[in-house]
């Protein structure tokens, strides 16, 4: 039976050109490009500017993904933006990119799932997608974690960096198969007992203020590889398909220790993985479209490909998803 699947038409990234390595941290805090490289294998990071906000970034990503689908802002009538570093506390930084895109139909929102949530938007737009309500989306991720780091902190400003990447979804009609092209499945998870593990110490409603990012590291890292392989494996498992049959696999970008110790568990071979980690940080939820687009861009990703999606942060939360580009 025939099926609405949300096909990817584009995809597009957009870094600050502000770039900061280890090095030059060195100079802040007591740390080592040494130190640095062999636990997390970041090498340098993009950071914002002064005028540069998360909606800046977010737009301009957008609008590399429209270019690459061939598309126009007026095909649009869906944005969802994965953030945890809106512009303000509201209204939602989406809207503020629907604007400038001079886009007046349709609806704009923000999702906050922290480094899981591109997954998460990806998934709330398929939905919509498949419902038939809407046609057209852009699905962004976009962070200025610069703004939310603790630049005194060693244990955390060393691992994040700013940055956006977004994806064009159309609802295509498609057989419904497992052959079909675009998003096969999503899967979800979240566990509030280990909010407390990495958060941000301010907000709105309890501090008034916008607070800084902090984190057990060790306890995110000991989680990590057992949620990701448990969200793949019940990807696979949806679709019958197996590590085997994956062209890319597209982490979210925390740490290549991370990365490399789920693949290795679950049985991808290291070529087909991709990794930006080293280049951009820790981007939050900009990290997967921003690696897609780095594929993308260098040719790797291909019509027909099947494309692995996963993600882990804050809440905790942690996704994946399966895609036939
Ligand atoms: N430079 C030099 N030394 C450092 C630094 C630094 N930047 N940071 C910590 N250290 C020191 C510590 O003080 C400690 O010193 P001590 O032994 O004298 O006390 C030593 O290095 C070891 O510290 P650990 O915290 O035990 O180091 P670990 O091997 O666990 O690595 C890291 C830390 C890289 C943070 C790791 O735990 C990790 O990657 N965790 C996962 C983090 C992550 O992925 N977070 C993002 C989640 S996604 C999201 O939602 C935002």
């Amino acid at each position: 039976m025939s099926k609405l699947r949300s096909v990817v038409r584009g995809v597009g990234g957009y870094l600050p050109p502000k770039t900061v390595t280890n090095k030059e941290l060195a100079e802040q805090v007591s740390t080592s490009d040494e130190w640095i490289v062999q636990r997390t294998g970041i090498r340098e990071r993009h950071i914002a500017a002064k005028d540069e906000m998360t909606s800046t970034l977010a737009i301009n990503a957008a609008k590399a993904a429209l270019a690459d689908a061939g598309m126009t802002a007026a095909d649009i009538d869906l944005i969802v933006l994965a953030t945890s570093t809106p512009d303000q506390t509201f209204p939602a930084t989406a809207v503020t990119i629907q604007a400038e895109l001079g886009i007046t139909r349709g609806a704009a929102f923000d999702v906050q799932a922290v480094c899981s949530g591109f997954i998460f938007a990806l998934a709330t737009a398929d939905r919509y997608l498949q419902s038939g309500d809407f046609k057209c989306a852009l699905v962004i991720g976009a962070e200025t974690f610069s703004r939310i780091l603790d630049w005194t902190d060693r244990t955390t400003c060393v691992l994040f960096g700013d940055g956006a990447g977004a994806v064009v979804l159309e609802a295509v009609e498609q057989p419904g198969e497992k052959t079909d092209q675009g998003i096969l499945t999503t899967r979800l998870r979240s566990d509030g007992r280990h909010r407390n593990k990495l958060y941000v110490d301010g907000g709105p409603s309890s501090t008034g203020t916008v607070g800084h990012l902090r984190m057990e590291g060790k306890e995110v890292f000991k989680y990590a590889v057992g949620a990701i392989t448990d969200v793949i494996e019940d990807a696979f498992r949806v679709t019958g398909y197996t590590a085997d049959d994956i062209t890319w696999f597209v982490p979210h970008q925390a740490n290549k220790r991370i990365i490399d110790g789920s693949a290795h568990k679950l049985g991808i071979a290291p070529e087909k993985i991709v990794i930006t980690v080293d280049k951009h940080g820790n981007t939050s939820a900009a990290s997967i479209p921003l690696a897609l687009a780095q594929a993308r861009t260098d040719g790797r990703l291909k019509k027909g490909d099947l494309v692995l999606l996963e993600a882990m942060g804050g809440g905790f939360t942690w996704a994946s998803a399966l895609v036939r580009w």
